[in-house]
């Protein structure tokens, strides 16, 4: 039972979400490579990482919109982390805008890497992930189930992510479980990138958190500790699961 010994990719680790969970992965003695574009953040959460207790840590920088990246992604962590036993995409944007103003390239950027990637990276893992009998984690987003203005094309591949998630569950039985985490509005840079004035952006994040029951945003720390357990062993009868972390913004 438990992460000790094992060992996990997580995309987009550099930050928010991916960080928190690279590190509470680390924390739990599992091995972790840390895949996104940016060489230097990813550096840094390795060096937490390592003083975590990760017995291993492997920095993996690509582009997960480049299918050849994915490809380079998968075989270096195998080789790296001799086997894989589990697999966190976690790797998001949020590009943003009604759809009369809305650029075609943002659904096909955000298709591929909320979609395709993590489909490919799946794929390429699957070998390890069957004989070790490993877990994948997705992490969508409550956008995939809410309708919501100007967030279309966004809420359309988290939804698609969510499907994913449950039919290559009922696929890959019994020898990889697939769930997904569904987070509500999380304290992340992700917010940094959205194209919205800094008036537009607070009110957006106040109508975020008057949405949200618990009152506020969440901390990627408290978003982690489900990821790992969807991770872990000890929820071996679980698959095809959307567990919203969301601050009841679903219930
Ligand atoms: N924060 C929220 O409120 C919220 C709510 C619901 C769902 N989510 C989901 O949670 C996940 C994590 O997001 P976050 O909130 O933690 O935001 P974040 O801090 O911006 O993290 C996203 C990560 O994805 C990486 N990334 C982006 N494009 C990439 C690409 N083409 N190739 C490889 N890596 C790429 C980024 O690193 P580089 O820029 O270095 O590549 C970044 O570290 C996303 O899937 C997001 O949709 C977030």
């Amino acid at each position: 039972m438990g992460l000790h010994g094992k060992a996990v990719v997580v995309t987009g680790a550099g930050t928010g979400i991916g960080a928190a969970t690279a590190l509470a992965v680390a924390a739990r003695g599992a091995a972790v490579a840390l895949v996104g574009r940016r060489r230097d953040v990813l550096e840094d959460v390795a060096a937490a990482a390592k003083d975590r207790g990760a017995p291993r840590v492997v920095v993996i920088p690509a582009d997960l919109t480049d299918d050849a990246d994915v490809t380079r992604v998968a075989a270096t962590a195998l080789a790296e982390l001799d086997g894989v036993d589990g697999l966190v995409n976690n790797a998001g944007t949020g590009r943003f805008a009604p759809l009369r103003d809305a650029d075609f390239a943002d659904l096909r950027h955000m298709f591929d890497l909320h979609v395709t990637a993590p489909a490919r990276l799946i794929r390429e893992f699957l070998p390890s992930l069957t004989r070790r009998r490993g877990s994948v984690v997705n992490v969508t987003s409550v956008a995939g189930s809410l309708a919501a203005p100007n967030r279309s094309f966004y809420g359309a591949t988290k939804a698609a992510a969510n499907h994913l998630t449950r039919s290559l569950a009922r696929e890959l039985a019994p020898d990889v479980r697939v769930n997904a985490i569904v987070p509500g509005p999380v304290d992340t840079p992700i917010y940094d990138g959205l194209p919205l004035s800094a008036d537009d952006l607070a009110e957006f994040r106040s109508a975020l958190t008057a949405a949200t029951p618990m009152g506020r945003f969440g901390d990627p720390a408290e978003v982690a500790p489900w990821i790992c357990a969807l991770l872990d062993d000890s929820a071996s009868w679980l698959t095809g699961v959307l567990l919203p972390v969301d601050g009841g913004r679903c219930a």
